[in-house]
C-alpha cells in the first residue's frame, strides 16, 4: 500500500495507531512505506540507513529480488494447507537445514517464542517419559531473552522486567543462573534438571557473546550430566555471526537449536532443529500450529538459505562485522564495543542516554535500537557494505556526540 493511493496523510496513519491500536511499542518518528536493500523509505522517498534490520529479520535485505520471486511463485501456486498433506517447500528446506546445521529433524513454528516453546516441551518430554515425572527442570542464563509467550517469558531471565511482572503465575520449572559463568550453571543442576538453555550471544541482555570456555564447559557439563544442552539462535542464526548456526563458529553442536527471524526474509517462520534422540519426544498430536512451516514462509527461506550460499553471505557477515566493530570502538564517547559478526552492541560512556540517542538517529535517518538506556544495538541486514558501515558510523558519532553534548 502506498500512501498516496489511500487519500490519507501521516498525520491521519499516526491517529489511526493511537486511537485504535493496542501499543506495546515506543514508535520511531516516521512512516516506512517501503523498503529495498538496507534501506526503508518513507512516503516522500526519502531513505532511511536500516541498521536495526527489522530487528535481525531482514538478513538478505528487505524485498530481496530472489525471495520476492518465490514467494510470488509460491503465492500462485498453494498458500495453505496445513500439515496434513507433504508440501514441497517444507521438505526441500528441511532437508537443507538439518544438513547445513548438522541436526537430524526439524518442526517449523511462526515466531521465535513458539519455536523455543516447542524446544522447552520436547525437552520436558523427553526428561518425564524417560527419567521420571520430576525431570523437567531447566536452567537458563540471567539477563536471558527468550520470548513472550508464558513458558518463554518465563524462560527469560529477567524477574524483575516488564516481561515477567505483573502477570500472575508463571510457568513452573525454570532456574536462572549467570551467563557466562559454568560454574553457576554447575551449582544450579539438581536431580530434576534436564536441560540447559541460552543464547550464543546473549542480545536483549546487552549483547554478550558467550565465550568458548563457557561453550565448551556446558556441552561437556550436559554430557557429564545426562542432560540436554539447548540454543536460542532466534537472533544469533543463520550466518548473523558469521556461521550458519552460531554455535558452529564455537566448534561445539547442541542437542537442539531454536531459529527465526534471518531465515525468513521478513516471512513469519521459526523452527527448532534437534538430534533424532530428543526429537523422539514428538509424535502425533504432541505439538503443533496451524501455519507452522507454510508453504509460502518455507518457500521464502528455500530463497534465503541459497542466496545466503551462493552469496556466501556468512563470510561477508564476518568479515564486514569486524570492520564495522573496529571502526565504531574508534568513536568519541564510547566504552567499549562486542559483538560477534553483524551483530553489534556499542556502551555508551555513562551518562549518555541510548534512547536518545536512538531518537536523534532517527532524525539524521539512521535506525537503530536501544537496550536500556545504555547500549545501542544494530542487527543489519546482512548484505550491508564496508560504504553503509562508515556512513552509519558517521552518522551514529555525530548523533551521540548531540546527546553528550560534546
Ligand atoms: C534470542 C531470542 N529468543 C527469542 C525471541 C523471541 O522471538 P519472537 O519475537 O519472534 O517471538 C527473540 C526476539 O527478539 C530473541 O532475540
Amino acid at each position: 500500500m502506498r500512501l498516496k493511493d489511500t487519500g490519507l496523510t501521516v498525520a491521519d496513519i499516526k491517529a489511526k495507531v493511537n486511537k485504535y491500536m493496542i501499543e506495546t511499542y515506543e514508535r520511531m518518528d516516521f512512516l516506512a512505506e517501503s523498503a529495498k536493500g538496507a534501506y526503508l523509505y518513507d512516503q516522500n522517498g526519502d531513505a532511511y540507513l536500516d541498521f536495526y534490520g527489522g530487528v535481525a529479520v531482514n538478513s538478505v535485505g528487505s524485498c530481496n529480488d530472489a525471495v520476492v520471486k518465490a514467494v510470488q511463485d509460491q503465492v500462485a501456486t498453494i498458500m495453505h494447507t496445513f500439515n496434513y498433506p507433504y508440501t514441497i517447500p517444507q521438505a526441500i528446506l528441511s532437508e537443507k537445514i538439518c544438513k547445513a546445521s548438522g541436526m537430524d529433524k526439524i518442526i517449523y513454528q511462526n515466531s521465535g517464542a513458539e519455536a523455543n516453546e516447542a524446544m522447552i516441551k520436547m525437552a520436558r518430554k523427553y526428561g518425564v517419559e524417560n527419567f521420571g515425572p520430576n525431570k523437567w527442570e531447566i536452567i537458563t542464563a540471567k539477563q536471558s531473552f527468550h520470548g513472550r509467550t508464558f513458558g518463554a517469558m518465563t524462560a527469560t531471565g529477567q524477574p524483575d522486567s516488564a516481561i515477567q511482572v505483573g502477570f500472575g503465575g508463571l510457568t513452573p520449572g525454570f532456574k536462572y543462573a549467570e551467563y557466562n559463568n559454568l560454574q553457576s550453571f554447575k551449582d544450579a543442576i539438581t536431580e530434576n534438571t534436564i536441560a540447559i538453555m541460552f543464547e550464543p550471544v546473549q542480545g536483549e541482555g546487552g549483547v554478550f557473546p558467550a565465550t568458548q570456555e563457557f561453550m565448551d564447559g556446558i556441552r561437556k557439563l550436559c554430557d557429564e550430566k545426562g542432560i540436554f544442552m539447548l540454543m536460542d539462535e532466534i537472533q544469533a542464526g543463520w550466518n548473523r555471526c558469521g556461521t550458519f548456526m552460531c554455535y558452529q563458529g564455537y566448534g561445539i553442536k547442541p542437542d537442539a537449536v531454536s531459529m527465526a527471524k534471518a531465515m525468513g526474509g521478513g516471512t513469519p517462520i521459526a523452527a527448532c532443529a534437534a538430534t533424532d534422540k530428543l526429537a523422539s519426544a514428538f509424535g502425533p498430536g504432541s505439538h503443533g500450529s496451524t501455519y507452522a512451516g507454510s508453504p509460502i514462509c518455507c518457500a521464502a527461506s528455500n530463497a534465503v538459505f541459497d542466496y545466503m550460499e551462493e552469496t556466501k553471505l556468512g563470510d561477508h557477515a564476518k568479515e564486514v562485522g569486524e570492520y564495522f566493530m573496529a571502526e565504531l570502538a574508534k568513536m568519541p564517547n564510547v566504552k567499549l564495543v562486542r559483538g560477534r559478526g553483524l551483530f553489534v552492541g556499542v556502551v555508551l560512556e555513562d551518562g549518555i542516554n541510548a534512547v536518545e540517542v536512538k531518537r536523534q538517529c532517527v532524525k539524521d535517518h539512521l535506525l537503530v535500537t536501544a537496550i536500556g538506556t545504555g547500549i545501542i544495538r544494530m542487527v543489519p541486514p546482512l548484505i550491508v557494505t564496508k560504504e553503509e558501515c562508515d556512513e552509519c558510523v558517521r552518522r551514529l558519532s555525530r548523533c551521540i556526540a548531540r546527546v553528550a553534548g560534546k
